[in-house]
Protein backbone atom coordinates (compact mmCIF):
# COMPACT_ATOMS: atom_id res chain seq x y z
CA UNK A 1 0.00 0.00 0.00
CA UNK A 2 1.22 3.42 -0.54
CA UNK A 3 1.32 6.04 2.27
CA UNK A 4 -2.14 7.59 1.95
CA UNK A 5 -3.07 10.72 4.55
CA UNK A 6 -5.45 9.03 6.68
CA UNK A 7 -8.52 11.60 6.01
CA UNK A 8 -8.33 9.21 2.60
CA UNK A 9 -7.98 5.91 4.23
CA UNK A 10 -10.96 3.51 2.93
CA UNK A 11 -11.58 0.03 3.90
CA UNK A 12 -10.00 -1.31 1.23
CA UNK A 13 -6.89 0.20 2.01
CA UNK A 14 -4.81 -1.72 4.78
CA UNK A 15 -2.87 -0.18 7.88
CA UNK A 16 0.78 -1.89 8.63
CA UNK A 17 1.84 -2.88 11.96
CA UNK A 18 5.32 -3.64 12.85
CA UNK A 19 5.66 -5.56 16.56
CA UNK A 20 8.85 -6.17 17.96
CA UNK A 21 8.06 -10.08 19.54
CA UNK A 22 10.01 -12.05 22.28
CA UNK A 23 8.50 -15.49 22.85
CA UNK A 24 9.34 -15.36 26.85
CA UNK A 25 12.09 -13.78 29.14
CA UNK A 26 15.52 -13.70 28.15
CA UNK A 27 14.54 -14.69 24.47
CA UNK A 28 16.11 -12.66 21.31
CA UNK A 29 13.41 -10.14 20.50
CA UNK A 30 12.71 -9.98 16.60
CA UNK A 31 10.42 -7.93 14.30
CA UNK A 32 7.22 -8.89 12.62
CA UNK A 33 4.89 -7.31 9.92
CA UNK A 34 0.92 -7.34 10.57
CA UNK A 35 -1.41 -5.71 8.13
CA UNK A 36 -5.16 -5.41 8.74
CA UNK A 37 -7.98 -3.38 6.84
CA UNK A 38 -8.20 0.03 7.75
CA UNK A 39 -11.18 1.15 9.75
CA UNK A 40 -11.73 4.51 11.42
CA UNK A 41 -11.67 5.52 14.90
CA UNK A 42 -9.60 2.51 16.23
CA UNK A 43 -7.49 2.57 19.13
CA UNK A 44 -3.99 0.30 19.40
CA UNK A 45 -5.75 -1.95 21.51
CA UNK A 46 -8.32 -2.59 18.86
CA UNK A 47 -5.80 -2.94 16.62
CA UNK A 48 -3.97 -5.71 18.61
CA UNK A 49 -7.29 -7.54 19.32
CA UNK A 50 -7.91 -8.09 15.45
CA UNK A 51 -4.23 -8.72 15.34
CA UNK A 52 -4.21 -12.02 17.67
CA UNK A 53 -7.24 -12.80 16.22
CA UNK A 54 -5.93 -13.24 12.74
CA UNK A 55 -2.31 -14.69 14.38
CA UNK A 56 -1.26 -14.49 10.49
CA UNK A 57 1.93 -12.12 9.23
CA UNK A 58 1.74 -9.59 6.47
CA UNK A 59 3.12 -12.59 4.48
CA UNK A 60 0.63 -14.92 5.00
CA UNK A 61 2.33 -16.98 7.99
CA UNK A 62 0.62 -18.66 10.47
CA UNK A 63 2.12 -17.01 14.04
CA UNK A 64 0.71 -17.43 17.95
CA UNK A 65 -1.35 -14.67 18.61
CA UNK A 66 0.63 -11.25 19.93
CA UNK A 67 0.51 -11.00 23.74
CA UNK A 68 -0.25 -7.85 25.68
CA UNK A 69 -1.97 -6.62 28.75
CA UNK A 70 -4.61 -3.92 29.42
CA UNK A 71 -7.30 -3.61 31.78
CA UNK A 72 -9.06 -0.30 32.00
CA UNK A 73 -9.35 0.57 28.93
CA UNK A 74 -9.46 4.05 29.94
CA UNK A 75 -5.80 5.39 31.06
CA UNK A 76 -6.29 4.73 34.76
CA UNK A 77 -4.61 1.33 35.29
CA UNK A 78 -1.27 2.06 33.10
CA UNK A 79 -0.89 -2.13 32.15
CA UNK A 80 -1.14 -1.56 28.50
CA UNK A 81 1.71 0.15 28.59
CA UNK A 82 4.38 0.22 25.52
CA UNK A 83 6.31 2.47 22.89
CA UNK A 84 4.40 3.51 20.00
CA UNK A 85 6.47 5.00 17.42
CA UNK A 86 9.07 5.46 19.83
CA UNK A 87 7.34 6.92 22.23
CA UNK A 88 5.78 5.55 25.66
CA UNK A 89 2.43 5.69 26.52
CA UNK A 90 -1.13 4.11 26.95
CA UNK A 91 -2.42 2.16 23.92
CA UNK A 92 -5.74 2.33 25.06
CA UNK A 93 -5.36 5.61 24.28
CA UNK A 94 -3.58 6.00 21.46
CA UNK A 95 -5.90 6.66 18.44
CA UNK A 96 -5.14 4.52 14.92
CA UNK A 97 -5.94 7.96 12.96
CA UNK A 98 -3.90 10.23 15.05
CA UNK A 99 -0.58 8.37 14.79
CA UNK A 100 -1.10 7.67 11.05
CA UNK A 101 -1.15 11.23 11.16
CA UNK A 102 2.88 11.50 12.14
CA UNK A 103 3.79 8.13 10.29
CA UNK A 104 1.42 7.10 7.15
CA UNK A 105 3.39 4.35 6.49
CA UNK A 106 3.24 1.99 9.47
CA UNK A 107 2.72 1.78 13.36
CA UNK A 108 5.71 0.66 15.09
CA UNK A 109 4.57 -1.13 18.91
CA UNK A 110 7.57 -2.21 21.28
CA UNK A 111 7.68 -3.35 24.51
CA UNK A 112 8.38 -1.30 27.24
CA UNK A 113 12.18 -0.78 27.55
CA UNK A 114 12.83 -0.92 31.19
CA UNK A 115 11.32 -3.81 32.61
CA UNK A 116 11.81 -7.77 31.47
CA UNK A 117 9.88 -8.77 28.73
CA UNK A 118 7.19 -11.80 29.66
CA UNK A 119 6.26 -11.83 26.43
CA UNK A 120 5.97 -9.52 23.32
CA UNK A 121 4.80 -6.35 24.35
CA UNK A 122 3.85 -7.59 27.83
CA UNK A 123 6.46 -6.42 30.52
CA UNK A 124 6.75 -7.68 34.35
CA UNK A 125 6.59 -4.17 35.94
CA UNK A 126 7.21 -5.42 39.73
CA UNK A 127 10.70 -3.03 40.19
CA UNK A 128 7.99 -0.26 39.91
CA UNK A 129 5.83 -1.67 42.73
CA UNK A 130 8.62 -2.71 44.98
CA UNK A 131 10.24 0.79 44.74
CA UNK A 132 6.70 2.06 46.03
CA UNK A 133 7.27 -0.46 49.01
CA UNK A 134 10.74 0.85 49.63
CA UNK A 135 9.45 4.53 49.90
CA UNK A 136 6.59 3.13 52.40
CA UNK A 137 4.05 4.76 49.62
CA UNK A 138 0.75 4.46 51.67
CA UNK A 139 -1.23 5.73 54.99
CA UNK A 140 -0.54 3.73 57.76
CA UNK A 141 -3.86 2.93 58.82
CA UNK A 142 -5.30 -0.46 60.02
CA UNK A 143 -8.61 -0.82 58.68
CA UNK A 144 -10.16 -3.22 60.50
CA UNK A 145 -12.63 -0.74 63.06
CA UNK A 146 -14.01 2.30 62.53
CA UNK A 147 -11.15 5.29 63.55
CA UNK A 148 -13.25 8.00 62.44
CA UNK A 149 -12.25 10.89 60.12
CA UNK A 150 -9.04 11.83 59.58
CA UNK A 151 -7.21 15.12 59.91
CA UNK A 152 -8.54 17.49 57.75
CA UNK A 153 -6.27 18.93 54.88
CA UNK A 154 -6.13 22.68 54.01
CA UNK A 155 -7.33 23.57 50.67
CA UNK A 156 -3.51 24.56 50.28
CA UNK A 157 -2.42 21.00 50.58
CA UNK A 158 -5.00 19.39 48.88
CA UNK A 159 -4.37 22.05 45.80
CA UNK A 160 -0.26 20.46 45.85
CA UNK A 161 -1.15 16.60 46.72
CA UNK A 162 -4.16 16.38 44.32
CA UNK A 163 -1.99 16.00 41.16
CA UNK A 164 0.37 13.58 42.95
CA UNK A 165 -2.11 11.39 43.46
CA UNK A 166 -2.61 10.64 39.99
CA UNK A 167 -0.06 8.42 39.15
CA UNK A 168 -1.08 5.22 37.97
CA UNK A 169 1.84 3.27 38.08
CA UNK A 170 2.56 3.28 34.16
CA UNK A 171 5.94 3.43 33.84
CA UNK A 172 6.47 5.78 31.11
CA UNK A 173 8.37 8.20 33.74
CA UNK A 174 11.24 5.24 34.08
CA UNK A 175 11.30 4.23 30.65
CA UNK A 176 12.39 7.82 29.89
CA UNK A 177 14.81 8.29 32.29
CA UNK A 178 18.27 8.02 31.90
CA UNK A 179 19.22 6.87 35.40
CA UNK A 180 16.46 4.10 35.31
CA UNK A 181 18.64 1.47 33.68
CA UNK A 182 17.07 -2.08 32.77
CA UNK A 183 17.58 -4.21 35.86
CA UNK A 184 16.69 -8.02 34.53
CA UNK A 185 17.04 -10.90 36.80
CA UNK A 186 17.10 -14.26 35.45
CA UNK A 187 15.89 -17.35 37.53
CA UNK A 188 18.96 -20.08 38.20
CA UNK A 189 17.85 -23.63 37.74
CA UNK A 190 15.83 -25.46 40.61
CA UNK A 191 15.49 -21.88 42.31
CA UNK A 192 12.59 -22.06 44.53
CA UNK A 193 10.12 -18.76 44.30
CA UNK A 194 11.68 -17.58 47.83
CA UNK A 195 14.92 -17.53 46.97
CA UNK A 196 14.43 -15.88 43.62
CA UNK A 197 12.49 -12.99 44.77
CA UNK A 198 14.75 -12.10 47.12
CA UNK A 199 17.81 -12.21 44.82
CA UNK A 200 15.11 -10.05 42.70
CA UNK A 201 13.89 -7.23 45.10
CA UNK A 202 18.12 -7.43 46.45
CA UNK A 203 18.62 -6.04 42.97
CA UNK A 204 15.90 -3.73 42.69
CA UNK A 205 16.58 -2.01 46.16
CA UNK A 206 19.93 -1.81 44.98
CA UNK A 207 18.90 0.64 41.93
CA UNK A 208 17.01 3.72 41.18
CA UNK A 209 14.12 4.17 43.01
CA UNK A 210 12.29 5.97 39.78
CA UNK A 211 10.61 9.44 39.68
CA UNK A 212 7.18 8.07 40.17
CA UNK A 213 8.33 6.78 43.92
CA UNK A 214 10.10 10.05 45.14
CA UNK A 215 6.78 11.74 44.18
CA UNK A 216 4.89 8.91 45.95
CA UNK A 217 7.09 9.81 49.09
CA UNK A 218 6.16 13.14 48.81
CA UNK A 219 2.85 12.55 48.43
CA UNK A 220 2.37 10.52 51.50
CA UNK A 221 4.55 12.89 53.63
CA UNK A 222 2.39 15.64 53.01
CA UNK A 223 -0.67 13.67 54.06
CA UNK A 224 -1.50 14.44 57.69
CA UNK A 225 -1.79 10.74 58.88
CA UNK A 226 0.95 9.53 56.32
CA UNK A 227 3.02 12.09 57.26
CA UNK A 228 3.87 9.63 60.62
CA UNK A 229 6.31 7.46 58.38
CA UNK A 230 8.14 10.92 56.93
CA UNK A 231 11.19 9.62 58.73
CA UNK A 232 11.66 6.32 57.21
CA UNK A 233 10.63 7.73 53.76
CA UNK A 234 13.30 10.04 53.66
CA UNK A 235 15.89 7.67 54.71
CA UNK A 236 15.01 5.44 51.78
CA UNK A 237 15.69 8.44 49.57
CA UNK A 238 19.05 9.25 51.16
CA UNK A 239 20.20 5.74 50.72
CA UNK A 240 21.33 3.35 47.80
CA UNK A 241 19.35 4.37 44.63
CA UNK A 242 17.99 7.28 46.14
CA UNK A 243 17.27 11.30 45.62
CA UNK A 244 21.30 11.45 44.60
CA UNK A 245 20.71 8.92 41.87
CA UNK A 246 18.59 11.28 39.62
CA UNK A 247 20.42 13.44 37.21
CA UNK A 248 18.24 16.34 36.64
CA UNK A 249 17.46 15.46 33.01
CA UNK A 250 13.71 16.54 33.24
CA UNK A 251 12.50 13.35 30.75
CA UNK A 252 10.58 11.78 33.31
CA UNK A 253 8.12 15.12 33.73
CA UNK A 254 7.61 15.15 30.18
CA UNK A 255 6.45 12.27 29.47
CA UNK A 256 4.06 11.66 32.15
CA UNK A 257 0.51 10.97 30.58
CA UNK A 258 -0.54 12.75 34.13
CA UNK A 259 1.23 15.13 34.01
CA UNK A 260 2.40 14.96 37.43
CA UNK A 261 4.95 17.62 38.22
CA UNK A 262 7.78 15.05 38.87
CA UNK A 263 10.82 17.52 38.96
CA UNK A 264 8.82 19.86 41.22
CA UNK A 265 8.90 16.77 43.63
CA UNK A 266 12.02 16.09 43.24
CA UNK A 267 13.35 19.22 44.23
CA UNK A 268 10.89 18.94 47.34
CA UNK A 269 12.64 15.44 47.78
CA UNK A 270 16.36 16.77 47.38
CA UNK A 271 15.31 20.04 50.19
CA UNK A 272 13.45 17.44 52.56
CA UNK A 273 16.53 14.80 52.30
CA UNK A 274 18.99 17.47 52.98
CA UNK A 275 17.27 19.23 56.12
CA UNK A 276 16.44 15.58 57.28
CA UNK A 277 19.93 14.76 57.07
CA UNK A 278 21.18 18.05 59.21
CA UNK A 279 18.02 17.45 61.82
CA UNK A 280 19.75 13.68 62.02
CA UNK A 281 23.12 14.88 62.68
CA UNK A 282 22.30 17.16 65.19
CA UNK A 283 20.52 14.70 66.91
S1 LIG B 1 14.76 14.27 36.44
FE1 LIG B 1 15.66 12.52 37.50
S2 LIG B 1 14.04 11.04 37.58
FE2 LIG B 1 13.46 12.53 35.99
S3 LIG B 1 14.26 11.66 34.08
FE3 LIG B 1 15.81 12.99 34.90
S4 LIG B 1 17.16 11.62 36.08
FE4 LIG B 1 15.24 10.56 35.76
S1 LIG C 1 4.48 9.55 37.60
FE1 LIG C 1 3.32 9.65 35.67
S2 LIG C 1 4.58 8.50 34.21
FE2 LIG C 1 5.30 7.97 36.25
S3 LIG C 1 4.23 6.12 36.81
FE3 LIG C 1 3.03 7.86 37.62
S4 LIG C 1 1.55 8.36 36.02
FE4 LIG C 1 3.10 7.06 35.07
S1 LIG D 1 -5.83 -0.35 29.84
FE1 LIG D 1 -5.63 0.77 31.69
S2 LIG D 1 -4.43 2.47 31.11
FE2 LIG D 1 -4.77 1.44 29.23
Amino acid sequence: MTALEPTTRTSTDFIKVRIRRQDGPGKKPYWELHQLPYEPELNVISVLQKIAAQATTSDGKKVAPVTWDCGCLEEVCGACTMVINGKVRQSCSALVDRLLEDNPDELVLEPMRKFPVLRDLMVDRQRLFRALERVEAWVPVDGYYDMGPGERQSREDQERNYPLSQCMSCGCCVDACPQYLKAEVARLDGESDEAYEKRKFAEYDAAFVGPHAISQAMLFNNNPTGKSLAGERLDALSGPGGIQACGNAQNCVAVCPKEIPLTTSIARAGRATTLHAIKKWFG
